[in-house]
């Protein structure tokens, strides 16, 4: 069993689906603690529901990005995480944190990277961009996070439409409905049945171990 700790902003309905996935049994794997930055998150009521330890540590308690990021580590140290989730966590970190956690962070972005990221690519601005561009299709990815913004080994991706009367929120709706719900707690799923193996900028996916042996 794997310990998990989260990171939210929001809503945390990514976090939910992981939850979901947790309580059906389909992660070897359990939630040790999702941390905030942003107190009024729904994401922690959530977290609280399902019975998970929370924290909120804001980044204006903190003088500058890399205090704020050395906290945040001590807290996940403190509880001995096996993999951190990034959940809609809008805050870019410093560097530290990905290098304190190697091949441990992962991220889900609401678009097909490498298009629509890097910084100011977050939310509903992605949707925006997306429409304004006018591509056809569009969809989420679950990758690594190495220290950059949006960046790191591509675990998961899946493709959804976009369709002409489309609003950014209708949009949303879509990418995370078709998208993002599966793709991420299907990501952690594989991660706790140590099936991910990264090679370079690739990520292989192990086969199911099946067999009576
Ligand atoms: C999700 O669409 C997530 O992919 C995106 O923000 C939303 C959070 O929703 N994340 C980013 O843009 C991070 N770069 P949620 O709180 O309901 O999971």
């Amino acid at each position: 069993m794997i310990k998990i700790g989260a990171l939210v902003s929001g809503g945390g309905t990514n976090l939910q689906a992981i939850i979901d996935k947790i309580e059906s049994g389909g992660i070897n794997g359990s939630l040790s603690i999702v941390i905030s930055s942003n107190k009024n998150a729904y994401a922690l009521e959530r977290a609280k529901r399902h019975g998970a330890d929370t924290l909120v540590l804001s980044p204006k308690d903190y003088d500058n990005r890399r205090e704020y990021t050395l906290a945040l580590i001590d807290a996940l140290k403190e509880k001995q995480v096996d993999l951190i989730v990034l959940c809609g966590f809008m805050l870019i970190l410093d560097p530290v944190f990905s290098e304190a956690f190697p091949d441990m962070v992962m991220n889900i972005h609401p678009a097909l990277i490498p298009s629509f990221c890097g910084k100011g690519f977050y939310g509903l601005h992605v949707h925006e961009a997306v429409l304004e561009k006018g591509v056809k299709l569009t969809g989420a990815t679950v990758h690594f996070a190495d220290g950059k913004v949006d960046n790191g080994p591509i675990i998961l991706q899946k493709a959804v439409e976009v369709r002409i009367d489309d609003t950014p929120e209708i949009l949303q709706k879509r990418v995370m409905e078709e998208a993002e719900w599966k793709i991420f707690p299907e990501a952690v799923a594989l991660f706790a049945d140590n099936r991910l193996r990264i090679e370079g900028s690739r990520v292989r996916i192990l086969e199911k171990k099946g067999g009576r042996f």
